[in-house]
Order: C-alpha cells, then structure tokens, then sequence
C-alpha cells in the first residue's frame, strides 16, 4: 500500500487526478472506475483541466461507478448518474455510451448487478477503480456488519451513512435507505485501487484501514489485500494515523 499525504484538499484532488490520467496515457482504451461523493468533486475538477489542456483524452475511455441510489432516476439531481454527468462526464470527450452506473431503478437489482459485473469482466476488468470511505469504514455502499457481499447486490444504508448523506438532501427524509454497489470482490478485481480521503471525520477510518485489522465492520480494511493500492489523503484524514504502511 502507497500513503501519499497531501498538504490540502486541492494537493489531494491533483495528486489524485494525475494517477488517474497516468492509467489513461498508459492505456487509452482504460475502463476507470469511479466513485461519488464530496470527496472526488475536486479529483474531477482537476481532469477536466487535465482534459483542457490535452494532458488526457478520454475518447477511448470505459468507466464503470460503483453505485448507485435505489429508487432515484438518472434525471435525479441527486442520482450518481447526474453527479457524474454534471461533474465530469458532461466537460471531458468521453463516450456517454461508454460510462456505465448501475441502475438504481431496475426491477430486481441483483439480477442487473450480476449482469453488471459481467460486463466488467466483458471489458476485460477494470483497470484502476477510485473509491472514497465513509466516516464508518464503508467502501462504496458495503456497509459495516457480519458479512460482506462478493458482486454488485442491493444493499440497505446505514444511519451513519444517511446521516452523512443528508446534507445533499432538502431533509434526511429525502435521502434513499438503499442503494446497489458493487461488492468487495468487483473492488478488488480492479487491477489498481485508488482511495482517496479528506477531513478530520475521516481520520479514524483511515488509520484503521492503513493500521488496523482486517475485518467486514470496517469494510475499507479489505484494500490491505490487494496488491496495488495507493491512498491519497490530506492532512486532516490522516491526523490520526499511528503507523504508516
Ligand atoms: P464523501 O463520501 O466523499 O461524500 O465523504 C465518501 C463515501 O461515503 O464513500
């Protein structure tokens, strides 16, 4: 595992960007996996500078995210789908037809979620998936418990974890109490895995995932397995480390 601290968010979001943009000048065909959330506005920000200033092209370029919220269309403002087309796929030469989120509307999301990871592996894998971390250790939408999922399943969301999630919302009522991610197995097939972190309420999370124990209740614990992990955080996110791996 790589530990790269940023001295700021902005450091982390650029940092963040060029090991993506280093996998697409490698491979301009990549499948990217990409992530949602407070934390990756910045990452992306940066790519479509990136992209404006012919750095990286993404003409060639597959991504598949990692989640979704149960019951909310894509037209939703607060659907990952729209987040990922107004926050990135909307300002950069990718393919529309080529990014694909799970579908948080489909009628029996199991069935599509394994219909999901096939295409994944149809693509031939992904080639570097990003992935934040929930204050609670979760990774995608796997949730802390006593079990942890392999493929792309339907999941129920935690209190922490709508709580957290509320503040895009008019109300904590608005915020869905499911959603479908993919499962720790579609995580660590991606042949790289980016984890990207920011603030003082991710500190703890982070030093259990680099320091702790592997274990499903801090489901980010999982990456210390995999053979190419690189973490990118900020100061903040890693005020509480005791070790660095
Ligand atoms: P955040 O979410 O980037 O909005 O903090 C990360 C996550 O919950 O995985």
């Amino acid at each position: 595992m790589k530990v790269i601290i940023a001295k700021s968010y902005e450091e982390m979001s650029r940092l963040a960007a060029e090991e993506i943009a280093k996998v697409v000048n490698e491979k301009p065909n990549a499948v990217i996996g990409l992530a949602t959330g407070g934390t990756p506005v910045g990452m992306y920000k940066e790519l479509i500078d990136m992209y404006k200033e012919k750095k990286v092209d993404f003409s060639q370029v597959t991504s598949v995210n990692l989640d979704e919220y149960v019951g909310l269309s894509g037209d939703h403002n607060q659907s990952y789908r729209y987040f990922m087309n107004s926050n990135f796929f909307d300002h950069v030469n990718i393919r529309k037809d080529h990014t694909f989120v799970p579908n948080g509307l489909a009628k029996d999301i199991n069935a599509e979620g394994a219909e999901y990871d096939k295409k994944i592996e149809a693509l031939g894998g992904i080639d570097v998936q990003l992935v934040g971390i929930g204050s609670n250790g979760h990774i995608g939408f796997n949730e802390p418990g006593e079990e942890l999922d392999l493929g792309t399943h339907l999941t129920n969301l935690t209190e922490s974890t709508i709580e957290a999630n509320a503040r895009f919302f008019a109300s904590k009522d608005e915020v869905p109490t499911q959603a479908v991610t993919m499962g720790l197995g579609g995580i660590m097939k991606a042949k790289k895995i980016l984890l990207i972190a920011n603030g003082a309420e991710k500190a703890e999370a982070i030093n259990k995932v680099i320091n702790g124990k592997i274990t499903t209740q801090i489901p980010a614990s999982m990456v210390q397995m995999h053979r190419d992990v690189v973490v990118v955080i900020d100061e903040a996110a890693a005020s509480k480390l005791e070790n660095l791996k």
